[in-house]
Formats: structure tokens, C-alpha cells, sequence
């Protein structure tokens, strides 16, 4: 598929997804969202040769800084449901993807900006990031997954006063809020990024893969946590990467994981 709004490298351990609007700030209209789905699908059929998804903005100024306003406002009663509906069914894919997905958040997450960073496993953002949920302003509130997922990472209280506000918080008002996970200079971001993903892909992926799982049963109620994480724990012991980083460890030696 021939993608007009986003970019797609394979790199050697990772996916680089790049939202390419940057006359817009990278906003995102239903032509990035159905080129971020098709391009999902792309990274999930490769998910075995790679580790992780890295998704950014191009440019120097925005990650996303929203949902495209433009064709916000020629939705009505009857559409506006499913306007919301495509962009969380997109992102439920990002938060649900079978390997792990790191926001590199390089300039204003804003909106729907700031709900893709929340879909993403892992936010790193750059000294210039600004962070808000400024819907309110247009009469509405987030749609994509936004009133959801910012509680869990932030809590209630925070959410609504950043939600009733909209107010646009920095990078490092969103490091203590714990919205992101780290801050560091723009020029130094994707090293970031890459240091953590070598780190990743060093260790056994049937267990990295196998984490997410686990610790996605937490924050659904209607599942047994603990259930699912011994039920995972117990297969993970019948792997031979669990053999051979048991062995390697007892042999003192780096271990060769075969994610068999
Ligand atoms: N949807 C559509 N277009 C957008 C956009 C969005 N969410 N955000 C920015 N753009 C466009 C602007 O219209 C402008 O296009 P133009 O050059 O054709 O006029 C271009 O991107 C640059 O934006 P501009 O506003 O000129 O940049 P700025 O540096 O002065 O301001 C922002 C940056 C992010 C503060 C401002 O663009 C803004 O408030 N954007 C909307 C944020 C928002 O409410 N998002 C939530 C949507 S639900």
C-alpha cells in the first residue's frame, strides 16, 4: 500500500511509524487513520522479525496535534459517533498490539495527539512537548479513548481538571504526572528510543510479548489478573527460551533466545 500521510520504515529491531502531515502538525484526518491501520496490519504481519513499533511526528514542532478540525466540523449528529468510533478502534489496536509500541513524542500531542501517545505502550517525550485535552474548547470532548485512558495514567482528579480546562501542559509537568515515562532533549530523542529498544530485543521476545498480556489483564476488571499471569507464567516455562535463559544464566554466559 502506498501511504500519502504516514511513513513506515523497517529498521533492524523496530518499525519507525511517522505521522506526515507536518504542514497540519502531523493533525490527524481519516486518511492517517486508515493508513496508521493498514500499517498495523503491515507491522503485525512481521511482528516475528521485529521487536517494537516507535510512532512520531515529522517535523520539529508536533507529534499530533489533534484530530483534523477541518473534518471535525462537518460532523453532525448521526456521524459523529462513528467518527469517534474508527479513531478508538484504531487506537484499541495500538494499546492491544501484540509487541510493544513507544511514543516518541516530539512536539505537541494535543487531542487525538495526546490519545494515540496514551495508546502507545510507552511515552519518551522531547523538552518541547506540550500535552493537552483541549476539546472543550471545540464544544466537545476527547473521542478517542482520551476520557478513558487519562485517568488510568494520571488519575480522575487530574484528568477532569485537565479535560474541563483543556489546558496544555509541558513535558515535564506530564513527567510528574506520569504521562510520560521520560524527558530529554529533542536532538537526543530517538537515541533514547533505540537504547531502550536494543535493550528490549536482547531479552527472550515470547516473554517481552508475554509481559504485555499480563499486565494489560490488570487493568480490565472483568478478567482474574493474577489467573492470567500464572497461566502465562506456567507456558513461558515450557519454552525453550525459558531453558536456555535459565541455563545461560547458570553457565554465565549471555543467553540465545530462539522466541521458541
Ligand atoms: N486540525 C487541522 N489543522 C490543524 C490542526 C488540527 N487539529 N492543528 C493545526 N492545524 C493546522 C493549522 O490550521 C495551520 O494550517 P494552515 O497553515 O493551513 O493555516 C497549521 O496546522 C499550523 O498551525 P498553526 O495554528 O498556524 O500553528 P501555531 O504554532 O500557531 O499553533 C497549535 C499551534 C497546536 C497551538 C494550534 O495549531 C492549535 O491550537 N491547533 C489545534 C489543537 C486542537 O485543538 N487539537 C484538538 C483537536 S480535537
Amino acid at each position: 500500500m502506498e501511504f500519502t500521510t504516514i511513513l513506515l520504515e523497517k529498521k533492524a529491531t523496530h518499525y519507525l511509524l511517522t505521522l506526515n502531515r507536518p504542514d497540519k502538525l502531523n493533525a490527524l484526518n481519516a486518511t492517517v487513520l486508515q493508513e496508521l491501520d493498514a500499517a498495523l496490519t503491515i507491522v503485525e504481519q512481521d511482528s516475528a522479525n521485529t521487536c517494537c513499533l516507535v510512532l512520531t511526528g515529522s517535523g520539529p514542532k508536533s507529534f499530533a496535534a489533534g484530530a483534523d478540525i477541518a473534518q471535525l466540523h462537518e460532523q453532525n449528529g448521526s456521524t459523529g459517533k462513528s467518527f469517534a468510533e474508527f479513531g478508538q478502534k484504531v487506537f484499541s489496536r495500538i494499546e492491544n498490539f501484540s509487541i510493544p509500541v513507544i511514543a516518541a513524542v516530539n512536539g505537541f500531542a494535543l487531542g487525538g495527539g495526546c490519545e494515540l501517545a496514551m495508546s502507545a505502550h510507552i511515552r519518551y517525550a522531547s523538552e518541547n512537548a506540550k500535552f493537552a485535552q483541549p476539546e472543550v474548547s471545540l464544544g466537545i470532548i476527547p473521542g478517542y479513548g482520551g476520557t478513558q485512558r487519562l485517568p488510568k495514567l494520571v488519575g480522575v482528579a487530574k484528568a477532569i481538571e485537565l479535560t474541563i480546562s483543556g489546558v496544555m501542559i509541558s513535558a515535564n509537568e506530564a513527567l510528574s504526572l506520569g504521562l510520560v515515562n521520560a524527558v530529554c532533549p529533542m536532538e537526543e530523542l530517538m537515541m533514547k528510543v533505540e537504547s531502550f529498544i536494543d535493550i528490549v530485543s536482547s531479552k527472550g521476545q515470547l516473554a517481552v510479548r508475554a509481559s504485555l498480556d499480563a499486565i494489560r489483564a490488570s487493568t480490565n476488571p472483568s478478567t482474574d489478573g493474577m489467573d492470567v499471569e500464572a497461566t502465562i507464567f506456567g507456558s513461558l516455562c515450557a519454552t525453550e527460551d525459558f531453558k536456555e535463559g535459565t541455563k545461560a544464566f547458570l553457565e554465565k554466559r549471555s543467553p540465545e533466545f530462539t522466541s521458541r
